[in-house]
C-alpha cells in the first residue's frame, strides 16, 4: 500500500508539470516552449538555428518519407548528410524498396545492395520525401466564421472550407505543398508548407543479417544490436526543383544538411531528434486507457499471433517463402509486440488509476461546470459501447478481412465500372500480388481464422453468404477453404490478367466464390458493424476537444505539448540506460562485442556474416572506436519518440549528427499514452557503426568520400 501511494506521490507530478525529456514540441514555437530548457540541457544552439521559416535552418535537412499520393502521412524519418542529397534513414523504412528488386538469385535482402556509383542507385518508386520550409499557426483563421453555439456539422463544414482556401492560399504560384493538421484536438490549427520529391533512389543497404540483427526477437529491446540504417538519394530537376523520375534528374542539392559528429554520443550528453512522430494518445482518459489494455490490444493480438505463426511457419520451409513473406511478416509482428508491451507498462505503472486521479481532480476542480464535468461521464459511456462492439469489428478488421485472397478479390469490386487508369492499376497490382504470395500459407490463415470468426461472431452478424456456406460444409472451415480455393480463379494469376484484360468477363468475378465471400463480410461489416462504431464514436473528436481544454484551463502553469499527428517535431533527451527491473541496470551503449556474443549460424536472426566476424576477429574498427576501443552499435536515450521518429537523426548540443532514431525500449513502449522518464527509452544506431559498416564492411568508398567531403 504504502508503495503504491509514493507511486502516486511521484507520478501525480506528471500530470501537473511535463518531466524532464518528455514531448515532442513544435519547430515554430521553440522559443515560447522548450528552448531555454534545451539549452539547460546543454544544447548549444539557438532556436532560430533548429528552425527559421523558409530559410536554411535544420529543419530543411529533415525529409519525412511519404507514398505517392498521400505525401504528408510520413511513415518515416531521414537525415540529409552531403550536398547531394544522400540521406540516411532505417532499413526497416526502405525494406520494402528492398523487397520490390530481391530475386532467389539476386537477393539484396540477403546480401545488401550497395550502388558503387551513383548509375548503379535504384529507383524507389512511389517513395516521396518532403522538407518543411515553414510552420504557422492558423487557428484564427480556421475558426473564421465560426461560433461556439454552432452545431457540431455546421462547424465541421465551414472548418473544412476554411482549411482548404488557407492551403490553397498558402502555396498559391509556388511548387510548395501545404498541409493544415489539427493540434490539441482540435483546438488549434497549424499550416505546414513542404517542398516534396518524388525521385528518390536506393543508394545502400546493409544486408538483413546486419540491417535487421535480431530480427523480430530483439525487436522493441534493449539491448539491442540492429544495424538498422539504408540511405537513399533525393534527384530533382534541372532547377533543384522536385521532378518525376526521369533518368535526367541531378542529385538535390540541399540548403541544409547535417554533419556528422565521428567522435559518436557518450553518457548523459544531450541529444534531441527531428522527424515525423505519427501518433500519441497522451490525453486519454482512463476508460479510454482501460478499453485499449483490456479489450483491443488483446483481441487485436491475438488475431494477430494466428497470422504471424502461420506466416512463420511456412517461411521455415522455403526460402523462396521467407522473400516473399518477409515484409509482411515483419510489419503484423511489428504492432502485434508493441501491443504486448503497451499494456504490460500501462499495468505496471497504474496508468488507469493515475488517469482516474486526474479525473478526480477534474472533478473537483470543475465541480460548478456541468459542461465540462459532464464530459467524463459521456467518454464512460462510449468506450463501454466501444467495448461490446468492438471486439466484432476486430474479428472482420483484424480478421477475416486480413485474409490475403479476400482482401485481393476486394481490389476486384468496381471492375465492372474500371476506367482504363483503374485497370492498369489492377494489371501491376495482380502482378505484385503474385510475386508475394503463397497458396497454401494463406489457406492455412483463412481456415484458422474463419474458424474463430465463426466461434466467436454471433449468428446474426454473419454474413448470409457465409451462413450457406457453415450449413452446407456443417461447419468446418477445412472444407469451406477446400471448396473457396478450389473455384476461384483469384489464386491463378494467368487467369486473373486475362480476366482482367478482357471487359466481357469482368461480370464473371461477381460468381467467383473468393470473391463472393470478400463481398459478403464486407458488406456484413459496411452496414452492420460500422454504422455502430461510427455512432459511438462521433462525439469523440468534440469530446477530446473540450477535455484537452480544460486539462489545459485547469493546468495553466504547464507547458502542453500536442500529440503528434505526423507533422514535424523536436524531441530531446540524454544518451542513457536504465533500470527495467530491482537490481539490473542496463548500460546506455551496446557494442560489436554483443553482436559476437548472440552469434549462432543455426539461428536465422542471430546469423552473424562472415565479413563481420572477421571484422571482429582483425579488430579492424577504423577510427570507429569508443574511448575503450571497442565499436559502438546501437545506444539509448530519453527523447520521447514514437512510430514514424524511424530514421529520425539524432543530434549532439552543437546540431551534429550522432545517430538515427530507430526503436524504443520494452519497458517503455507505452509512452504513446504515458511517457515516464525512468523507463522510456528511444534506441538509436550510433553514426560510428553506420560509418564503420559502409567503410570496412561494405568497401563503398564512393559514399564514404561524399560524406567526409561534405563534412568539412
Ligand atoms: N520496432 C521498430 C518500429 O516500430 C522497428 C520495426 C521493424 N523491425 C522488425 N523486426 N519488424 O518500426
Ligand atoms: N520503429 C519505429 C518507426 O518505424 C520507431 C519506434 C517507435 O515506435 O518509437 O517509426
Amino acid at each position: 500500500m504504502k508503495k503504491s501511494i509514493s507511486i502516486f506521490g511521484t507520478l501525480l507530478l506528471v500530470w501537473q508539470i511535463t518531466l524532464a525529456d518528455e514531448g515532442m514540441w513544435l519547430p515554430f514555437r521553440l522559443k515560447e516552449q522548450t528552448i531555454q530548457k534545451m539549452q539547460e540541457l546543454g544544447l548549444n544552439l539557438s532556436a532560430n538555428q533548429i528552425y527559421t521559416a523558409d530559410s536554411a535552418s535544420f529543419n530543411q535537412a529533415v525529409v519525412g518519407l511519404g507514398i505517392n499520393g498521400r505525401p504528408f502521412r510520413h511513415f518515416c524519418t531521414g537525415g540529409l548528410i552531403s550536398d547531394e542529397g544522400l540521406f540516411l534513414t532505417n532499413h526497416h523504412c526502405g525494406y520494402g524498396y528492398i523487397q520490390q528488386y530481391s530475386t532467389i538469385d539476386n537477393d539484396y535482402l540477403t546480401n545488401g545492395f550497395w550502388a558503387y556509383d551513383k548509375s548503379q542507385e535504384l529507383q524507389a518508386t512511389n517513395l516521396t520525401v518532403s522538407i518543411l520550409v515553414r510552420m504557422e499557426d492558423v487557428t484564427a483563421k480556421a475558426f473564421e466564421n465560426i461560433t461556439n453555439d454552432m452545431p457540431t456539422k455546421t462547424r465541421d463544414s465551414i472548418l473544412r472550407i476554411n482549411i482548404h482556401r488557407i492551403e490553397k492560399e498558402a502555396v498559391q504560384g509556388t511548387h510548395l505543398k501545404a498541409k493544415v493538421n489539427e493540434f490539441y484536438g482540435g483546438n488549434e490549427y497549424y499550416l505546414s508548407v513542404y517542398e516534396i520529391f518524388e525521385d528518390v533512389r536506393m543508394v545502400g543497404a546493409p544486408p538483413s543479417a546486419i540491417g535487421k540483427f535480431g530480427g523480430d526477437t530483439d525487436n522493441w529491446v534493449w539491448p539491442r544490436h540492429t544495424g538498422d540504417f539504408m540511405l537513399f538519394r533525393i534527384y530533382a530537376g534541372p532547377d533543384n526543383k522536385p521532378a518525376p523520375y526521369s533518368p535526367n534528374n541531378k542529385p538535390y542539392k540541399p540548403t541544409r544538411y547535417f554533419k556528422i559528429n565521428p567522435q559518436g554520443v557518450s553518457e548523459n550528453t544531450f541529444t534531441f531528434v527531428m522527424g515525423y512522430p505519427g501518433t500519441t494518445e497522451q490525453y486519454l482518459p482512463s476508460y479510454a486507457i482501460k478499453f485499449i489494455k483490456n479489450t483491443q490490444n488483446p483481441l487485436s493480438i491475438h488475431l494477430r499471433e494466428i497470422r504471424i505463426e502461420t506466416m512463420k511457419k511456412h517461411m521455415e520451409l522455403d526460402p523462396k517463402v521467407r522473400i516473399q513473406y518477409s515484409s509482411k511478416v515483419a510489419s503484423a509482428a511489428n504492432a502485434w509486440k508493441k501491443w504486448i508491451g503497451e499494456i504490460q507498462g500501462l499495468e505496471r505503472f497504474n496508468v488507469v488509476g493515475q488517469k482516474q486521479e486526474l479525473e478526480n481532480k477534474f472533478r473537483n476542480y470543475y465541480s460548478q461546470n456541468p459542461d465540462y464535468l459532464s464530459i467524463l461521464n459521456q467518454y464512460n459511456e462510449i468506450y463501454q459501447k466501444l467495448t461490446t462492439i468492438m471486439p466484432f469489428a476486430l474479428y472482420f478488421t483484424e480478421g477475416v478481412l486480413r485474409i490475403e485472397i479476400l482482401s485481393y478479390a476486394g481490389s476486384f469490386n468496381e471492375i465492372t465500372q474500371a476506367d482504363s487508369a483503374t485497370i492498369s492499376s489492377l494489371i501491376k497490382q495482380t502482378r505484385t500480388f503474385f510475386k508475394n504470395y503463397h497458396i497454401p500459407l494463406d489457406r492455412e490463415i483463412f481456415v484458422k481464422i474463419l474458424a474463430e470468426f465463426n466461434q466467436n461472431i454471433p449468428e446474426n452478424l454473419k454474413p448470409t453468404f457465409l451462413v450457406i456456406l457453415n450449413k452446407k460444409f456443417k461447419n468446418n472451415s477445412e472444407k469451406i477453404a477446400d471448396w473457396v480455393f478450389s473455384r476461384t480463379i483469384l489464386t491463378d494469376s494467368t487467369k486473373v490478367l486475362a480476366l482482367i484484360s478482357n471487359p466481357k468477363e469482368h461480370k464473371k468475378l461477381e460468381k467467383d466464390p473468393a470473391f463472393q465471400l470478400w463481398k459478403a463480410f464486407s458488406t456484413t461489416y459496411d452496414n452492420q458493424i460500422r454504422p455502430q462504431l461510427v455512432e459511438t464514436r462521433q462525439n469523440l473528436p468534440e469530446l477530446n476537444r473540450q477535455f484537452i481544454k480544460a486539462l489545459r484551463e485547469m493546468q495553466p502553469e504547464s507547458n502542453f505539448y500536442p500529440d503528434a499527428n505526423s507533422t514535424f517535431r523536436i524531441s530531446y533527451g540524454q544518451a542513457k540506460g536504465y533500470s527495467p527491473r530491482d537490481a539490473v541496470q542496463y548500460h546506455y551503449q551496446t557494442t560489436l562485442q554483443g553482436i559476437i556474443e548472440k552469434d549462432n549460424p543455426t539461428i536465422y536472426d542471430y546469423n552473424v556474416p562472415e565479413k563481420l566476424r572477421e571484422l571482429y576477429r582483425k579488430g579492424d574498427y577504423g577510427s570507429y572506436t569508443n574511448s575503450q576501443g571497442q565499436l559502438p552499435v546501437c545506444f539509448a536515450a530519453t527523447n520521447h519518440t514514437t512510430g514514424g521518429n524511424s530514421g529520425s537523426p539524432i543530434l549532439d548540443a552543437s546540431g551534429r549528427l550522432v545517430g538515427i532514431n530507430f526503436d524504443r525500449a520494452w519497458d517503455g513502449v507505452m509512452s504513446d499514452m504515458y511517457y515516464n522518464p525512468l523507463i522510456c527509452r528511444n534506441i538509436g544506431l550510433d553514426i560510428r557503426y553506420i560509418l564503420f559498416i559502409i567503410d570496412k564492411f561494405a568497401g563503398a568508398q564512393n559514399i564514404i568520400n561524399e560524406i567526409y567531403s561534405s563534412n568539412n
